[in-house]
């Protein structure tokens, strides 16, 4: 996993040079995509690829594109309409630095290089009819059914879109998605169990703030013990619907159940 989101973040460097004229939104662009992050989304895209027998290189390009949508996300997820959060991966967040009308042209305009760069940057040996089907569920994952819907921690497009690009049957995409939804949903219980139990410090980013902000977050429907049960009961679920999977190409995705799981930041 350390490997694989070294790649991501070299691959990410990349996609966004820093080259003359010096624009401010490029600046803006790179300062939150590349200011550390956890990557779980890329990472998650390119372990989805491998199990259907297709190589890192392959989904690379669309494992940078999620993350550009996930770094979009953030920022809007922060600006002063929205969450109004002044820090976000350790740092002040992107409209402290960079002023909102910048911010919001930010997100615009990482949802676009998403595209632009999943187009460009897949190899040309991959069939077209792939990436124009994991460009549908990147699609699906930001619009109405997704993130403007508020379900971010969907994490079901993410592997979806691996498999898609390395090659799945429709059977071992559709198992892959539950497999996702579980530790999508598992992952925004632990996120919330997370903001009550942990300090501003460990989680680069404001903690106590869904307690402020009066949100309706798991611990404050189930209290914290019940959310903590209610994870570990996804956990298992998510498991379960990788059975069928050769046990040892499995490994890792259950490794990154887990790590969701256990997560401390
Ligand atoms: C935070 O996501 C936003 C939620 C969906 C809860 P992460 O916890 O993955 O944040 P980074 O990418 O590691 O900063
Ligand atoms: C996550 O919700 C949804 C996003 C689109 C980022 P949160 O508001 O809980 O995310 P954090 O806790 O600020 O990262
Ligand atoms: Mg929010
Ligand atoms: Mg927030
Ligand atoms: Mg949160």
């Amino acid at each position: 996993m350390i490997r694989k989101s070294k790649c991501v973040n070299k691959a990410l460097d990349k996609a966004i040079p820093l080259c003359e004229p010096a624009l401010k939104i490029r600046e803006a662009m790179r300062y939150t995509l590349l200011s550390g992050g956890k990557r779980v989304r890329p990472m998650l895209c390119l372990a989805a690829c491998e199990l259907v027998g297709g190589q890192d290189s392959t989904a690379m390009p669309a494992a940078c594109a999620i993350e550009m949508i996930h770094a979009s996300s953030l920022i809007q997820d922060d600006l002063p309409c929205m969450d109004d959060d002044s820090l976000r991966r350790g740092k002040p967040t992107n409209h402290k630095v960079f002023g909102e009308n910048i911010a919001i042209l930010t997100v615009d305009a990482l949802i676009a290089l998403a595209i632009k760069h999943t187009v460009e940057g897949t190899s040309l040996d991959v069939p077209p009819a792939r990436v124009l089907r994991a460009i549908l569920e990147m699609a699906k994952a930001v619009g109405t059914e997704g993130l403007v819907a508020g379900q971010e921690a969907d994490l079901a497009g993410e592997a979806v879109v691996g498999a898609i690009m390395g090659g799945g049957s429709d059977e071992e995409i559709e198992r892959l998605r539950s497999y996702a939804r579980c530790v999508g949903l598992m992952f925004q219980v632990v996120d919330d169990v997370l903001d009550v139990t942990k300090s501003s410090e460990e989680l680069g980013k404001t903690a106590g703030k869904d307690l402020i902000a009066g949100k309706l977050t798991y611990p404050k429907v189930m209290g914290v013990e019940k959310s903590k049960e209610y994870a570990e009961k996804l956990n298992k679920e998510a498991r379960e619907h990788l059975k069928t999977f050769d046990s040892d190409k499995v490994a890792p995705l259950l490794f990154f159940a887990d790590y969701i799981a256990k997560r401390q930041n």
